[in-house]
């Protein structure tokens, strides 16, 4: 009799830490990694939760600097205005906090992926990602133009990828048609969830009015999910992405299963904030814990992991 015991014993290849790493299904290295970094007017260094510090345009370069020498090789930039208007014009302006940072950066690290998040919440004065009408709702089609010519704006200042994390109807689209060459990650499926609360405090992107439940979508959702991921393919995205990672991993699943193109996770600063929270209390080892996460969301089949972890990691090996 074959595949029984005694005659299979699953533990013989789980006796050598050479053994593990030879039979490990999932791998997990610093080029899987994308370091999201915030841009501000001055910065704000963040001593509990150090993936979520703003830069300012100067201490950006210094930090990029470290970045590389650890072997980062891709960030997500966030933009913190000086100012904030109705329609969030910092967003698109030439020389809007995130353009400065990408043409302080392109030329100094030419081989770094520099991917921009492309939203109107950290520029509104109403904190929503879009723009409101006069019955205060958010005006998708007004908001898609908005979109599209903040993405334009990064890559004439250098951006390689935009990502829209608006959940707009039609933002990929409208993105697409004024960047035929860009390469788009959609934030495909992009819950209204809880665990922003740690971003929104260093983006000051809390909306100042209501919440983003009647544009984000609903967390008992993943059919749903998947038609986002369709709609978004559809319109021409190039990568798509879930979020938030952790409490998502059937979502990421359904879209890997479904879709062959290449697949995103973003584990929030939320997740980065429990962990961090616990590991501080003596309740678990950060390093191990992160390893765990990092690991299940490629296991639950992202390709790529967004994660305030990535410079961390990347010096832990
Ligand atoms: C912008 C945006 C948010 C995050 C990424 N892009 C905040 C939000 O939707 O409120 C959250 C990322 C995180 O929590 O790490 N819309």
């Amino acid at each position: 009799m074959t595949g029984v015991f005694p005659v299979t014993r699953l533990r013989r290849l789980r006796r050598t830490g050479a053994l593990r790493d030879l039979v490990r299904e999932t791998s997990l290295g610093v080029d899987d990694l994308v370091m999201p970094l915030f841009v501000a007017p001055d910065p704000l260094p963040n001593e509990r939760l150090p993936g979520l510090a703003r830069h300012s345009v100067e201490t950006l370069v210094h930090e990029v600097d470290d970045l590389v020498g650890l072997g980062i090789r891709s960030v997500l930039l966030f933009g913190v205005p000086a100012e904030k208007d109705e329609e969030g014009s910092e967003a698109w302006r030439d020389d809007g906090i995130v353009q400065q940072a990408l043409r302080a950066l392109r030329p100094r690290f030419p081989e770094l992926l520099l991917l921009t998040d492309v939203c109107l919440c950290e520029y509104t004065s109403h904190g929503h990602c879009g723009v409101v009408d006069a019955d205060g709702e958010v005006d998708n089609d007004a908001s898609l133009e908005l979109i599209a010519r903040t993405a334009v704006s990064h890559v004439e200042a250098g951006a390689d990828v935009v990502c829209p994390s608006d959940m707009m109807d039609g933002r990929v689209a409208a993105v697409r048609e004024a960047l035929p060459q860009t390469p788009i990650v959609a934030y495909s499926a992009k819950y209204a969830s809880a665990f922003y609360g740690p971003f929104r405090d260093v983006a000051d992107s809390a909306p100042a009015f209501g919440d983003r439940r009647g544009y984000q979508m609903d967390p008992g959702n993943v059919r749903e999910a998947l038609r986002e991921c369709e709609q978004d393919v559809a319109e021409g995205a190039d990568m798509l992405m879930i979020k938030p990672a952790l409490p998502y991993l059937d979502v990421v699943r359904a879209a890997r299963d479904r879709f062959e193109h290449p697949l995103a996770a973003y584990n929030v600063s939320g997740e980065y904030a429990m962990v961090k929270a616990a590991a501080a209390a003596g309740d678990l080892d950060e390093r191990a814990a992160a390893v765990e996460t990092l690991t299940a969301i490629r296991r639950a089949g992202a390709d790529v992991v967004v994660t305030y972890w990535a410079k961390e990691f990347a010096g832990w090996h």
